[in-house]
């Protein structure tokens, strides 16, 4: 998973999390920084990516896992939820947010201890830094309040340890 990650990857990422109706939008220059703190964690088989998901920090101990993004050929094998498993355990300790509308997702977060919350319980200075870090493009918005969004479920975990 740590191979380094290219700017022609960086660009593919950014064109599908504008195409895919299930991605929230991430421009280039977001996913280029979140690429360098090493909040964008990649899946490869050899040299070839199969998949991606951030995983970043909001707000001291407030942390968001999203974007999971498998490329088609690879899905089925599981290899989603195993990054997805992989960046939670690595957020045990942290207060961690997510948001998905996809049913096989929201069974295995509330198999790991997350449940599902409005987002009135969510702390205001967590949502507002989530707003300002990757919500700052009109473009996200746009996808954000189209259709698929309608049916975005809000979770939330507290530490584990
Ligand atoms: C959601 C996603 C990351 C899952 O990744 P994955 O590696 O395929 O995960 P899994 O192998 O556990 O499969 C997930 C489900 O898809 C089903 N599936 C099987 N073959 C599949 C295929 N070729 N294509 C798509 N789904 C398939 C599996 O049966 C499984 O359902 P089940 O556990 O109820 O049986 C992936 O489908 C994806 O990238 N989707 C588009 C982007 C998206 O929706 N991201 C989530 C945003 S919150």
């Amino acid at each position: 998973m740590d191979e380094k990650i290219t700017d022609r990857e960086l660009r593919e990422i950014s064109q599908i999390s504008l195409a895919d109706p299930h991605l929230s939008f991430r421009p280039l220059s977001l996913l280029k920084q979140s690429a360098e703190k090493g909040h964008l964690l990649t899946i490869r088989r050899r040299r070839a990516l199969m998949g991606w998901m951030e995983c970043f920090p909001l707000l001291r101990d407030y942390w968001s896992v999203s974007s999971l993004y498998i490329r088609p050929s690879y899905r089925g094998k599981r290899i989603g939820i195993n990054l997805l498993l992989h960046a939670l355990r690595s957020v045990e300790n942290k207060y961690v947010y997510a948001a998905t509308a996809n049913p096989r997702l929201k069974r295995e977060l509330l198999g790991r201890g997350f449940r599902r919350v409005s987002l009135r319980e969510i702390p205001i200075p967590v949502l507002f830094s989530l707003v300002i870090k990757r919500y700052s493009d009109p473009r996200t918005w746009n996808k954000l309040l189209g259709k698929t969004f309608q049916s975005l479920q809000h979770f939330w975990r507290m530490p584990q340890k």
